[in-house]
């Protein structure tokens, strides 16, 4: 079940609701979303008090972002856990509640994983959902750290790529604080730039069709007092052509052993783009996001979503357009058919870095990522 809290907005704040967080009110242990698909219009709470509450934010993108999809499903086992409904049931449901990005199922397995040992290890349930608690802020903890590391990496290969600093970044989706424990992945380089005083504009793609990067990435900028100007996804290969891209930053859904990047649709094209005007296309990403048992791109399930998202226009003062129902705005004509996959996979060669809190690989080969992978576990 899912209730709501609505929180008044205000512009001057720089630091913004956490996007995710456990509450233990006397009622009962809630797991506290801040519902994305109200933003920027309003700071709604969504107050999940079961799984199945969870599986429905998390289809309706009101919880959203590879890594923080992971540390949701870690915390909705632990949920379930600990209100003592079937964990296995749970788990299930929602590690299937959206297919691409790998860190939702990694974080449900994961907190299963510390339930699973607790209860073999003789343990009753209260325990074993105590471990599951414990695995679902220890992934959150981490995964604050793993930006942190992210930033500083990424900032460090824009340094050596682009001495001089002065970046006109161009970003794609939304990869900051609402996708993360911490400041996020490929926004979080570019806050970092900003920081350094190094950044001289963050263009900002909408992101078509749940505009992503309007309401969201728009949103976090202008908290963050950075420059950035909001532009059509179908303008980028202007601005490219114009000479006013330096570097592209993104995040990744699910990046492949062989190292193709699946990331939300609208980030292939940047990549050809990239490479054509010889600008640096960089992919930011923890270690979660990467998936050994994924071979390569063709591998990647790409999730595909419902029409009306494209043949209707959903304005965010009202719940955005979800799996089930429209109610937004027509802008085709009636049964018009529509293609809306979510993600789209970028081949290896076409990516100049993929940097994780680990290090930065480039140039993107299996081998190279398998090394990373494999010291990090030795960390
Ligand atoms: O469909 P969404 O909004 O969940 O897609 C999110 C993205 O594609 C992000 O770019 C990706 O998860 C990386 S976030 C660090």
């Amino acid at each position: 079940m899912a209730d709501q809290y609505v929180q008044p907005h205000e512009e001057s704040q720089s630091s913004q609701t956490p996007a995710i967080r456990w509450e233990e009110p006397p009622e009962g242990p809630v797991l506290v979303l801040l519902d994305q698909t109200r933003l920027p219009a309003e700071e709604v709470e969504l107050v999940c008090t079961d799984a199945p509450a969870l599986v429905q934010a998390i289809r309706t993108l009101a919880v959203r972002g590879a890594p923080l999809l992971g540390i949701a499903g870690a915390y909705g086992v632990a949920l379930a856990a600990v209100r003592g409904f079937d964990v296995e049931e749970a788990a299930d449901a929602l590690a299937s509640a959206r297919p691409t990005a790998v860190n939702l199922a990694y974080g449900v397995g994961r907190a299963r994983a510390a339930y699973q040992a607790a209860l073999a290890g003789g343990g009753g349930q209260e325990q074993a959902a105590t471990a599951a608690l414990a695995a679902a802020r220890a992934l959150h903890k981490q995964d604050a750290e793993a930006s942190a590391r992210m930033a500083g990496h990424g900032l460090a290969l824009l340094d050596e790529l682009l001495p001089g600093g002065n970046h006109r970044i161009l970003t794609h989706c939304n990869t900051g604080a609402l996708v993360s424990g911490g400041e996020g992945t490929a926004f979080a380089v570019a806050l970092a730039a900003h920081r350094a005083g190094k950044l001289r504009r963050l263009w900002v793609d909408e992101t078509r069709p749940l505009l992503q990067g309007a309401r969201l990435t728009a949103y976090e900028a202008a908290r963050n007092g950075m420059p950035y100007t909001l532009l059509t996804d179908n303008a980028a290969g202007s601005l490219f052509a114009a000479g006013e891209v330096d570097a592209v930053l993104i995040g990744a859904d699910r990046i492949a052993a062989d190292g193709s990047v699946a990331n939300k649709v609208g980030s292939y094209p940047l990549a050809v783009l990239a490479r054509y005007h010889h600008v640096p296309f960089i992919v930011v990403a923890p270690l979660t996001t990467v998936d050994p048992d994924t071979p390569d791109g063709a591998s990647i399930e790409v999730e595909q979503r419902a029409g009306h998202e494209v043949t209707e226009v959903t304005v965010p003062q009202a719940p955005m357009a979800g799996t089930e129902a429209g109610g937004g705005i027509a802008v085709a004509p009636l049964g018009t058919q529509a293609y809306n996959p979510a993600f789209d996979v970028t081949p290896p060669g076409l990516v100049t870095a993929i940097v994780t809190e680990q290090g930065a690989v480039s140039p993107v080969t299996a081998e190279a990522l398998a090394d990373l992978c494999a010291r990090s576990r030795q960390v």
